[in-house]
């Protein structure tokens, strides 16, 4: 769907705080002013028939349209979350392994049971609810290598008027029995795929490589034709986030020049390619995902919980190519995208760096849209944009309210909201300008 560039006249408003961001925030401006920060304390923001923003203004609209007053609560664009397995809540907290131990004893079999559509459509369904619930309103999406899954996701995705963008997983090797396609029935798969989905109502399919281990060659190379034939797809996949995987991609691709050239070497790097994590990358790496245009969604509560590495962000801005931020649930931790916030912060603080809340929720909101190709369509509080929202309580328990209370300034403020909030903070969350959930009171 193309968000048209004006709307139409006002059904609903929403009275709120309202933050949301006109560009990419400088790295380290914590000031209140900072270049690109949008404030709009105590405003309404207006939304159509349609489900577009129609405006924002302090003007009270005055009767005659449906009015929800969230005055005293902070609303921002729906976060937007790089980079998530559908399949992957009833892995959530595995103990004891990284990566390539955690694929083998936790993941690859809780998603064999996805071949089971009935099982499939339940975890999809719950999944995206539970995306609502913590605030996220669009997200890029891995389901598994059955093609059911892919279905469900779309299907649950447009039930509920949410933008999604996602792929049947691609696999055909180094998986288990029940979790493995062929190049062939991959390809006639996705192509089924694209042809009912893709475009469809707000969803976009991603060729989906789950990463260089677990595809052949010729299966790369079909997902690259793929990409190929449609500039418009998406492509998602992993990217050196483990020092194993690397050293196994190395073994397996001798002739790719790094773990990186194993994708553009099959023609997956392009300026709607999502790539999770891309810690254990070098400066030509960095250089040539700003050259195609593909971007990396940085997944922190994972890449700790995981013992996987630290992201270096500022590498990624010097080198010019895009971070949005992600959960990576189930090897993240957390599927709201605040606690994701705070642990991004403590990733840079670990590399001696500052994540000021501008660019963490920039890279949330907007920063996340325009790197996943869909800032025409969300990730700000523009007229014309659809009113994908969160609505969230500034503090619900004692300590936040008191730190909030002694907060000096907006930076101050905003980042202390964003270090200790999480999903029990959100009141509402909108899709399309309709409220999608709402929390129940206790
Ligand atoms: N690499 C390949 N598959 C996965 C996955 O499911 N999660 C994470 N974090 N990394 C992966
Ligand atoms: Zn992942």
């Amino acid at each position: 769907m193309t968000a048209p560039a004006s709307a139409g006249p006002a059904v609903r408003a929403i009275r709120a705080d309202l933050l949301d961001f006109t560009a990419a925030p400088a790295w380290g401006d914590a000031s209140d002013a900072a270049a690109g920060v949008r404030w709009r304390p105590d405003h309404w923001l207006l939304v159509d028939a349609q489900g577009l923003i129609a405006a924002v203004q302090r003007e009270d609209p005055g009767p005659g349209v449906e009015r929800h007053d969230h005055r005293g609560r902070l609303l921002l664009p729906g976060f937007v979350d790089g980079h998530v397995h559908s399949p992957q809540v009833p892995v959530l907290a595995s103990f004891g392994t990284a990566l390539l131990d955690w694929l083998d004893t936790y993941t690859f079999p809780s998603e064999t049971a996805w071949a089971d559509a009935d099982h499939a459509t339940r975890g999809t369904e719950l999944f995206l609810d539970a995306l609502l619930a913590h605030g996220t309103t669009v997200a890029a999406v891995f389901p598994t290598v059955h093609k059911a899954s892919a279905e469900a996701l779309f299907a649950g995705a447009a039930a509920r008027g949410m933008r999604v963008v996602g792929g049947k997983v691609l696999m055909d090797r180094h998986a288990p029995d029940g979790l493995r396609d062929t190049v062939a029935q991959a390809e006639r798969d996705c192509t089924d795929l694209i042809a009912r989905w893709h475009g469809r109502g707000r969803c976009s399919y991603a060729v989906t490589v789950r990463f260089a281990p677990t595809s052949t060659p010729a299966q790369l190379a079909m997902a690259g034709a793929l990409c190929r034939a449609d500039p418009t797809l998406h492509m998602q996949t992993h990217l050196a986030e483990n020092r194993d995987e690397l050293r196994w991609v190395g073994g397996l691709f001798p002739q790719a020049r790094s773990y990186l050239a194993v994708y553009d070497d099959a023609g997956l790097l392009h300026g709607r390619s999502v790539l999770a994590h891309g810690i254990w990358l070098d400066a030509d790496d960095r250089a040539r995902l700003a050259a195609t245009g593909a971007h990396v969604a940085h997944c922190p509560t994972s890449n700790l919980f995981l013992g996987s590495g630290l992201y270096d962000w500022r590498a990624a801005l010097r080198a010019g190519h895009a971070t949005s931020l992600a959960s990576d649930v189930g090897g993240g931790t957390r599927l709201c995208l605040l606690p994701n916030a705070a642990a991004a912060y403590a990733v840079q603080a670990l590399q001696g760096e500052r994540l000021t809340a501008w660019v963490a929720l920039h890279a949330a909101t907007r920063g996340g849209a325009d790197a996943l190709r869909l800032g025409h369509e969300i990730g700000t509080l523009e007229p014309g944009r659809v009113a994908d929202l969160a609505v969230w309580d500034w503090a619900v328990g004692t300590l936040d309210a008191e730190r909030q209370r002694v907060a000096r300034g907006l930076h101050e403020r905003v980042f202390a909201w964003m270090t200790l909030a999480d999903e029990r903070h959100l009141a509402a969350t909108w899709v399309a300008g309709q409220e999608r959930h709402r929390r129940t009171p206790p």
